[in-house]
């Protein structure tokens, strides 16, 4: 079968490569892979910054986002042949940790476990893959395709999940929302914000496009330029970017009992100059949280799944900008203007 493979640590690797059927080891599912959403995480791992292979091999099958179409599955497994299914990316360590034992991989505390498509495991770019029922979740037929939205999707409804289980330290009446980032994480934590009612408003660099579009469609505000001139006064931040100084932008600007999540994983090696203690008195004195958030467990997949069953199907389709037949597998991962979210196509 054929796979989107690389080198992990290698630029110039990826390759679409000839590889073996999935293994029986793997689960007693059989998927066909149908189509797989692309994220800064495959651009980082194709450019040589990240990623594993599994133990023993050279390359690794790259994809973490993706729908699947079910062609075998034991009786008893919950699934049927014809099913649509995602794949969930984690896989607890094998000690394992007090987390990966209460099934909370997401926050894994010793750094041993896997990721499909990341870190030591094949991922689903590959035309087939084999799974347990329990790293499943069935995607509803109203969704559809748009199915494949589902893991960034996960990754904002744990941000959320986090942010509001931080907010039971004390009474808290948020209002104001800002998401930086108009790329797939932040228009989807953005979705996330307009359905807990709040006001959210959306930072990026560009001025036209499917970008604002796709916010003011939301009923979110949409900006550009520099945070500061905004006047905003978040509640609640979802840092969708990884750019640093926009990090502690938005850390100075944040209402008392402020809590600002950031998501975006950034390059190593960018140093800049913050005046440290002004930082530090502002969120003391107004008890501010800044934490960071990686990665769903299976709750925060149900919860993602919910989410897109809420929301317009119309938007989250304009969400997916391009589908590219695996013939172009090329061109998937190369950025153009007006990209939102790129999808590899599998099979139909
Ligand atoms: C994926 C997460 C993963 C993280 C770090 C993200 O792109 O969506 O599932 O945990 O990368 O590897």
């Amino acid at each position: 079968m054929r796979a989107v493979t690389v080198v992990p640590l290698q630029a110039g690797s990826v390759d679409l490569t000839e590889m073996a059927e999935p293994p029986v080891e793997d689960g007693p599912v059989l998927v066909r892979t149908r189509a797989v959403g692309i994220c800064g995480t495959d651009i980082e791992i194709i450019s040589g910054g990240y990623g594993w292979a599994p133990e023993g091999e050279q390359r690794l099958a790259i994809g973490h986002e993706s729908l699947g179409e079910v062609l075998e599955a034991p009786a008893g497994s919950g699934f049927a042949a014809g099913d649509l299914v995602v794949g969930i990316v984690r896989r607890p360590d094998p000690v394992p940790c007090p987390n990966c034992a209460v099934l909370q991989w997401d926050m894994c505390s010793n750094g041993q476990y896997t990721e499909w498509g990341i870190k030591s495991h094949h991922g689903y770019a590959r035309e087939h893959y084999r799974i347990t029922p329990d790293f499943l979740v069935k995607v509803g037929p109203a969704l559809g395709d748009l199915g494949v939205l589902l893991e960034p999707t996960t990754v904002v409804a744990k941000a959320w999940d986090q942010v509001e289980r931080i907010a039971r330290r004390a009474l808290w009446e948020p209002r104001q929302v800002l998401v930086t980032g108009a790329g797939p994480i932040g228009q989807l934590a953005a979705l996330l914000g307009v359905q807990r009612g709040l006001d959210v408003h959306v930072l990026d660099q560009v001025t036209s496009g499917a970008k604002p579009d796709l916010v003011a469609a939301l009923g979110a505000t949409y900006h550009h330029g520099d945070l500061a001139a905004t006047g905003l006064q978040p509640d609640v931040v979802l840092e969708c970017t990884g750019v640093g100084q926009l990090v502690f932008d938005a850390m100075d600007m944040m209402a008392p009992n402020g809590i600002l999540c950031l998501t975006g994983v950034s390059s190593k090696g960018r140093s800049l100059g913050v005046d440290a203690g002004e930082i530090n008195r502002h969120m003391v004195l107004e008890n501010n949280v800044v934490f960071g958030s990686v990665n769903a467990n299976r709750s925060h997949y149900e919860a993602g799944a919910q989410a897109l069953a809420k929301a317009d199907p119309a938007w989250l389709a304009r969400l997916v900008s391009r589908r590219v037949p695996l013939d172009d597998w090329r061109s998937a991962y190369e950025r153009q203007p007006d990209d939102v979210k790129v999808v590899l196509q599998f099979a139909d």
